[in-house]
């Protein structure tokens, strides 16, 4: 009965894009996929995040920690930590690194963080977080969404290893509502960023990176089916905070 009661609960699968072909044969596929990409791409992957950003990426990202209310003392999760530029931030912050924890599946990445940053780093998917729970004051996750298999089991773990009254962050780009917004951010991504990423990398991998990533973008599933699902994950005080109308910013807290 109790189990019956809790499956009706759960909160309905939310696949954040559609299945893309062009870049992997099936669904079953994409995890891999996706796992290869950023392996091979690690090393030019900050290149690309401030040829992307126009070189804002990284004061953007402390801005951003700073205002979700990210202080010293919080331990802080930072999924899909990538090469770490999200952690590098909230060390800026003042978090200590023995506060901080990084996971990532793609070893790749994980190897150019290493590198850098002198924080814990864990190997792994952030649908099936290997953290107990209430373990952490702050989750914050940047520019991955678009990679999981499901947001609402992704945003079910976020909520299961906070204390309560513990917050969330979501870091993500969104495609642009309006005809011409589109046009131009599909002009910069699609044809003038990859030939710039060629140019500057010579690696293929690096350039079929922003390609994937584009696409993804461009098939994303529109914010308010992601607020819905941080609301159906049991997270309060859901928001959206939008910059440049393409950053947007989803906040949300355990209560
Ligand atoms: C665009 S990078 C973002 C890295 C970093 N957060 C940043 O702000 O630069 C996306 C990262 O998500 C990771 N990723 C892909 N699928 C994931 C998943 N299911 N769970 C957690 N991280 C994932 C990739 O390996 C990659 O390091």
């Amino acid at each position: 009965m109790i189990a019956a009661q809790k499956q009706a609960e759960a909160p309905s699968k939310l696949v954040p894009h559609r299945t893309l072909t062009a870049f992997y044969p099936a669904a079953a596929q994409r995890a891999r996929f996706v796992a290869d990409l950023f392996d091979r791409a690690a090393r030019d992957y900050d290149w690309m995040s401030s040829a992307m950003s126009f070189g804002t990426d990284r004061q953007y990202r402390r801005r951003a920690l700073r205002q979700a209310g990210v202080t010293p003392g919080m331990r802080v999760l930072d999924v899909a930590t990538g090469t770490g530029l999200v952690a590098q931030a909230a060390l800026a912050l003042g978090i200590a690194p023995r506060h901080l924890i990084g996971l990532d599946p793609s070893l790749g990445m994980l190897e150019e963080n290493q590198k850098l940053h002198g924080i814990q780093l864990a190997q792994g998917l952030g649908e099936s977080l290997p953290f107990q729970d209430a373990a952490f004051d702050f989750v914050v996750m940047g520019y991955a969404l678009r990679h999981v298999e499901d947001l609402s089991q992704l945003f079910t773990e976020f909520h299961r290893v906070l204390r309560a009254r513990g917050r969330v962050l979501i870091l993500e780009i969104t495609r642009p509502s309006s005809r011409a917004g589109f046009a131009l951010m599909r002009f910069y991504m699609q044809g003038l960023l990859p030939l710039l990423t060629r140019l500057a990398t010579r690696h293929d991998d690096s350039v079929r990176l922003v390609e994937y990533y584009w696409a993804t973008i461009a098939e994303c599933v529109p914010p308010a089916a992601i607020l819905t699902a941080l609301c159906g994950s049991g997270f309060k005080s859901v928001e959206r905070r939008t910059r440049a109308r393409i950053l947007s910013e989803y906040l949300g807290a355990k209560s």
